[in-house]
Order: structure tokens, then C-alpha cells, then sequence
């Protein structure tokens, strides 16, 4: 594959791209990468950029922690390690976002030494190659995992052999259908001898996710913008900028006092959508608002509690980093045109 990342190699481009890489496909990562390294082309840019430019050009690729330690790291590369990435497996594993996987990722792609990479793919094909029981996520079988990666470990190319594992499990030992015949170790793998590729690895009966539900505050004024309020030290949307949220049934007078507002008619309720993480569903109601209150300029980018709050122009693309949801619910407002007072109803997003 010739991707972007692949070309003029430099630590700081693999490293992005490794974290981008994480829980997150190649064709979905490709866009981001290129639009991530335009605007933080060297580490020194990301580790000076304001966090929220650095969570806007994330947005919409998910686990905002990856943004949140990506800017922390670069900070700490360009404070502690002069900006130059430490080349033990060890020391690069101790910064945030980047496990003992990643660093061999990023040792082994960037200096072309050969360290052990081990991501749920790469974990897959061995499992599959040696007809491994257990957990994958579980220590016994880890531990295996980790012993056996080492000693497969080629003493020279070792950015051709991380590659290599990594795209076999992406592209071949995919885990359901895997294309055994054209896979070039299938000669000696023992699953596909047993005729038993879909036992391993073995899957852990999952438990099922609970489920939250929220509404989300769209409250409009009459100059055309829309209420944003930026997340402070929780969760999975910290530093993000979301609309008010509330848990359901909402209170509207909580909602009135939270916002600071002294009127707000609640104009129309768009159907309820589901977004799903990793530990959880998130049943997500938009209730749209509107509020005769006067605003003044200086009020409009203000702290009242531990949250920022700021009223943002519907009509223009604001450099605001928000989740997938928000971006979904911004476009939707944008075809709504509800700043024209031209409310209608909304389409099931
Ligand atoms: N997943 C994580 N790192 C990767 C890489 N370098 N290539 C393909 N998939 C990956």
C-alpha cells in the first residue's frame, strides 16, 4: 500500500499516524492524517498549538484521549527529550497515549529496528498461527503473546516485519472470512490445519452495554447563533464543545438556570439517535429552543461555572473541536436554517 504516512518517514509522522492508526481503520484515518499534518506539520507546531485547534482537526475520529495525549506528548518530546523521540522501547512506552504496542510500532517503522508490535490484529495471526487458547484480553495468554512475538522477532528489517504483521492481520487473518489461500504462512498455521480459523481467537461472551439517555439543548437567539458550552474535566467529550446536555426527563428550569437565560420556548424535538462507545449506548435527544434574551458582545464568550460557554455563529464553520454527534446535529441545523426563524423538523440523523 503506498500510504501517506509511508512516504518521507519521519518519527513524528509515524507516530501520529500510529495513534491515529488506533481503533480506527485506514481509510478512515487517511483524510485526518493529511489534514492533521498540513496544520501541525512538525512536532514543535503540535506541541505550541492551542489544545482546541488540535481537538478540532480530531474531530470526528473518536477517543479524544488519542488528541488530548498526542498535544500532551508532543509538549513533554519537546520539553524533556529536546524534540528528539527517545529510541528505547521502554522510555517511549512511559509517555501518554503510547503503549509498549506503540512504541514498537513507532521504533520499528521509524528507525527500522525490529520491536515487537502487538495490536489486536497482529495478536489475531499468531494466535490463529499457533492455535493459541485463551482471552486475548486476559494476562495468561498475553503474557504467551508477548514471549512469542520477541522470539519471532527478525534481528534486521524490522520496519518490513512490523508492517508485514500488521497488514496480514488488517488485510488476510481478518477475523471473520479470513483469506487463508492466498496468506503466505498458511503451511504451517495450525488453526488452518485444524480447519478451525473461526475458533480463534476465542471470544469472550460479552456483557451487554448499558444504555444513557440524554437531551441535547439546541437553544438559539434571534442574531442567528446557537449556545455552545465546552466540556471541563469530564469524560469521554473533556475539552470538547458540545450543546447543553441535561439527563432525561429533562428540567427545564435547571436547563434555563444551567444556561443562564431568562427566556427559552422549546420550538421542536428531533428524533432520538443512538451513538455508541465502547462502554456504553448514548440515546441522544435534540430539543430545540429558542430565547428572546439580549446578549451583549462582551457577554459572548464567557466562564459561569466550571464550563466555557460561547454563542456561535450557525452561518459560518467555527474551529471548534466537537464530537461526531454535535457535527451531525451542527449540519443538520445548517440545512434546518433555523437561524432564518425557518424551523422545521428535523430528518432522522
Ligand atoms: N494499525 C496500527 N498501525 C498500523 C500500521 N502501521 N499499518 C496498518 N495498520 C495499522
Amino acid at each position: 500500500m503506498n500510504l501517506p504516512w509511508q512516504q518521507n518517514i519521519t518519527p513524528y509522522c509515524v507516530w501520529v499516524s500510529e495513534i491515529m492508526l488506533q481503533q480506527t481503520q485506514v481509510k478512515t484515518v487517511i483524510p485526518y492524517f493529511l489534514k492533521f499534518m498540513s496544520m501541525f506539520p512538525t512536532l514543535d507546531s503540535l506541541a505550541q498549538a492551542h489544545l482546541d485547534e488540535v481537538l478540532y482537526y480530531w474531530s470526528g475520529l473518536g477517543y479524544y484521549t488519542r488528541a488530548r495525549n498526542l498535544h500532551k506528548t508532543a509538549q513533554q518530546l519537546c520539553e524533556t527529550y529536546s524534540g528528539v523521540f527517545p529510541q528505547d522501547v521502554n522510555i517511549l512506552a512511559t509517555l501518554p497515549g503510547i503503549g509498549l504496542s506503540t512504541a514498537g510500532a513507532i521504533l520499528s517503522i521509524a528507525f527500522d529496528t525490529p520491536a515487537v508490535v502487538l495490536d489486536g490484529n497482529v495478536k489475531r495471526v499468531l494466535i490463529r498461527y499457533q492455535a493459541l487458547s485463551g482471552y486475548p484480553e486476559q494476562a495468561p495468554l498475553k503474557k504467551k503473546l508477548w514471549l512469542i512475538a520477541h522470539n519471532l522477532l527478525p534481528k534486521s528489517r524490522g520496519r518490513d516485519y512490523s508492517q508485514a504483521m500488521m497488514d496480514l492481520g488488517a488485510m488476510i487473518c481478518t477475523r471473520h472470512n479470513p483469506n487463508c489461500e492466498i496468506c503466505p504462512i498458511q503451511l504451517n498455521c495450525q488453526a488452518k490445519q485444524k480447519k478451525a480459523q473461526s475458533e480463534y481467537p476465542m471470544v469472550k461472551p460479552k456483557k451487554a452495554l448499558p444504555t444513557k439517555n440524554i437531551a441535547l439543548f439546541i437553544i438559539h437567539n434571534h442574531q442567528g447563533e446557537v449556545l455552545l458550552k465546552k466540556v471541563v474535566d469530564s469524560g469521554i467529550w473533556n475539552q470538547l464543545w458540545i450543546f447543553p446536555d441535561d439527563s432525561q426527563p429533562y428540567d427545564l428550569i435547571k436547563m434555563m438556570e444551567k444556561c443562564q437565560l431568562k427566556t427559552m420556548i422549546i420550538e421542536d424535538k428531533w428524533p432520538v439517535f443512538k451513538h455508541t462507545f465502547t462502554h456504553f449506548h448514548l440515546n441522544i435527544e435534540p430539543v430545540v429552543a429558542i430565547t428572546q434574551d439580549d446578549f451583549l458582545e462582551k457577554n459572548k464568550n464567557i466562564t459561569w461555572d466550571s464550563n466555557q460557554w460561547r454563542w456561535a455563529p450557525l452561518n459560518e464553520s467555527v474551529h471548534l473541536g466537537m464530537p461526531l454527534p454535535m457535527k451531525k446535529i451542527w449540519k443538520q441545523l445548517i440545512t434546518a436554517q433555523i437561524y432564518s426563524q425557518n424551523t422545521k423538523t428535523g430528518e432522522v440523523i
